[in-house]
């Protein structure tokens, strides 16, 4: 299947971002997610149409990053540390607390295609230990009783742009850094937003 013309647009001026065009393997893979809903095979033969490497390398970069799915996933993709500092800190019930909340287990996406929860390993916010993602945004000093709330707050809002800065001072705690900028952006979907490009928010 070929992308639409407006996503093979998206394609090549990633590319020519990149001295070598196979260096832009990595966001291709995210932007035939994007386009897909999931990674498939026909995707990744895109992505290797457009960096020159072989079906196999795509497949090999992909298959690597957890990030990249194969599978549907829901609107929000909860993951939680569970790395050293988040375990010792609290990151298990974290995650047990989510998945209740959310009403579904780690490595799930829920039927109703709401959520999908899972446990991740260090996403580098060791200092704010336990830290959470939500469709990859980042949420540090997380209790089970803000993880709850930060449940409830996505089924009952539907937020269709979740920012770190926003999820922090509602649900977050403790921080790893405080002189990180201002993020306004933010995700709109269950893939990092690249919103430079133009590739945030649903294909159209
Ligand atoms: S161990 Fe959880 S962010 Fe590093």
């Amino acid at each position: 299947m070929t992308w639409p013309a407006e996503i093979q647009a998206r394609a090549e001026a990633i590319v020519a971002r990149y001295p070598e065009p196979r260096s832009a393997v990595m966001p291709l893979l995210y932007l035939a997610m994007r386009q897909e809903g999931s990674l498939t095979l026909d995707g990744m033969r895109q992505v290797a149409g457009y960096t020159g490497l072989t079906s196999v390398q795509v497949e090999s970069v992909a298959s690597f990053y957890s990030m990249y799915k194969r599978e549907s996933v829901g609107d929000y993709i909860v993951s939680v540390c569970t790395s050293i500092s988040c375990h010792l800190l609290g990151g298990e019930e974290v995650l047990g607390a989510v998945a209740d909340e959310a009403g579904v287990p780690s490595g799930k996406t829920g039927a109703d295609g709401l959520f999908s929860v899972e446990s991740v390993e260090c996403i580098g916010a060791c200092g704010g230990a336990p830290a959470v993602q939500v469709n990859y945004e980042l949420v540090e000093g997380v209790t089970s009783e803000s993880g709850r709330r930060l449940c409830r707050w996505l089924a009952d809002d539907r937020p269709q742009v979740v920012t770190s800065d926003h999820m922090q001072a509602e649900f977050g705690g403790m921080r790893s850094f405080e002189w990180g900028p201002d993020e306004s952006e933010g995700a709109t979907g269950p893939v990092p937003a690249f919103g430079p490009l133009g590739t945030s928010g649903q294909p159209s």
